[in-house]
C-alpha cells in the first residue's frame, strides 16, 4: 500500500511542501487523542460571536504552536483568531489558512469533524482560493481520513493502526450523484435557493445534512450531489467562510472534477475583503452547481 510518504516523494511537490503536509498529516493524532478531554464548552466565544468547545481552542492553539516550531511557515489565518499570526523567522515562505476544527457542535454527539487547511506558497493569506498550492481535510469519523491535493489529483488516506497514513483511494473524480444538503432554517431561504433546492427534491435528490461541512463534502466525493449554505433573511452572505472553509474544499472538490460556486461564479476566483469575509457556498458535482448558478444568473 502505498503510504503519504511514498505518495508525495512521487509528485513534483518541493521537499519542504512534503514537509509540511506530513507534519499536518502526523497532526490527526494528537488531535484525535484530545477527543475525550476536551469535549466541553468553554465559556468563550470566536470573532463570529460562537460558543467555543475546548477541543476548537485546543486544535488551534496545538496547531499554531506546530506551525511557529516548524519553521515552516510564514503566516497562519485561523477560523479562532482575529488577526493573521505570522512567523518572521520562518525559512519557509508557506501561508496556512486553517479551521482548525470544523462541524465542532457535534462533537458532543460523536458524529464526523475534521481539520481544513489550506496551503499558499508565497506567504499571503488574503488572495484567491486559486491560487492555493496544497489543500487537505482531516475528518474523523469512524476512520480518521486525510484528503489531499497538491494539484496532481485527489487522493484520500487512512491512518493506520501502526499511526501511518495509507492511501485508500486514488486520484478521487466525483460522479454526478443525488444528495443534497443546504443549512440556514428553511423559513429564511430566499426564494430563489427555495425554488433551486424544491427543483432538486422533485428530481429525486436524497437529504444528508450532519451540520459538520468537511464530513457533508466528503460524502459527495464518493456519492455526488451539493451542499449549500446559502445566503438567508438578514444574512447576505451566509454563514460559512471563504478562507477557512469554503476556499480548501472548493480547491480539493475542483481537483475532483466538482465546481464550486458562491451561487453565481467560481467561489475560488473571489478575492476576500477581510479575514473572515463569509460567502454563500454551493459545492459539489459540475452539473448540478452549473445548472444552479444558470438559474442564478437568469
Ligand atoms: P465550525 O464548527 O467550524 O464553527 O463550523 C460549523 C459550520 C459548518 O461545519 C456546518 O456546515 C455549519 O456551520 C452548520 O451550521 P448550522 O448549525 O447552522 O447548521
Ligand atoms: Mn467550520
Ligand atoms: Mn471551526
Amino acid at each position: 500500500m502505498t503510504t503519504l510518504k511514498q505518495y508525495l516523494d512521487g509528485t513534483k511537490c518541493e521537499k519542504k511542501l512534503k514537509e509540511l503536509i506530513e507534519l499536518i498529516a502526523a497532526q490527526g493524532v494528537p488531535i484525535r487523542k484530545a477527543f475525550i478531554s476536551n469535549q466541553k464548552y468553554v465559556d468563550t466565544k470566536n470573532i463570529y460571536g460562537e460558543e467555543q468547545i475546548a477541543l476548537d481552542t485546543w486544535s488551534n492553539e496545538h496547531l499554531i504552536r506546530v506551525f511557529r516550531r516548524s519553521g515552516l511557515v510564514s503566516a497562519v489565518a485561523s477560523e479562532e483568531e482575529a488577526e493573521v499570526i505570522r512567523f518572521p523567522k520562518a525559512m519557509a515562505d508557506y501561508a496556512v489558512v486553517m479551521d482548525p476544527l470544523d462541524g465542532s457542535s457535534l462533537v458532543q454527539t460523536n458524529l464526523a469533524v475534521g481539520t481544513i487547511i489550506g496551503i499558499y506558497d508565497n506567504g499571503d493569506v488574503m488572495q484567491k482560493g486559486r491560487n492555493m498550492r496544497a489543500a487537505l481535510y482531516i475528518l474523523y469519523g469512524p476512520m480518521t481520513v486525510l484528503t489531499l491535493t497538491v494539484k496532481e489529483g485527489v487522493h484520500v488516506f487512512a491512518l493506520n493502526q501502526g499511526g501511518e497514513y495509507v492511501m485508500i483511494e486514488k486520484n478521487v473524480k466525483m460522479p454526478e450523484g443525488k444528495i443534497y444538503a443546504s443549512g440556514a432554517l428553511k423559513k429564511d431561504w430566499l426564494p430563489e435557493h427555495r425554488k433551486f433546492i424544491t427543483g432538486l427534491e422533485k428530481e429525486g435528490y436524497k437529504l444528508r445534512y450532519s451540520g459538520s461541512f468537511v464530513a457533508d463534502v466528503h460524502q459527495l466525493l464518493k456519492y455526488g450531489g451539493m451542499f449549500s449554505y446559502p445566503a438567508f433573511r438578514g444574512h447576505k452572505h451566509g454563514k460559512l467562510r471563504l478562507l477557512f472553509e469554503v476556499n480548501p474544499l472548493g480547491f480539493i472538490i475542483t481537483q475532483a472534477g466538482g465546481k464550486v460556486s458562491d451561487g453565481y461564479k467560481n467561489a475560488l476566483g473571489v478575492m476576500p475583503e477581510k479575514i473572515d469575509y463569509r460567502t454563500p457556498v454551493y459545492i459539489g458535482s459540475k452539473g448540478v452547481i452549473r445548472k444552479l448558478e444558470k438559474m442564478f444568473n437568469g
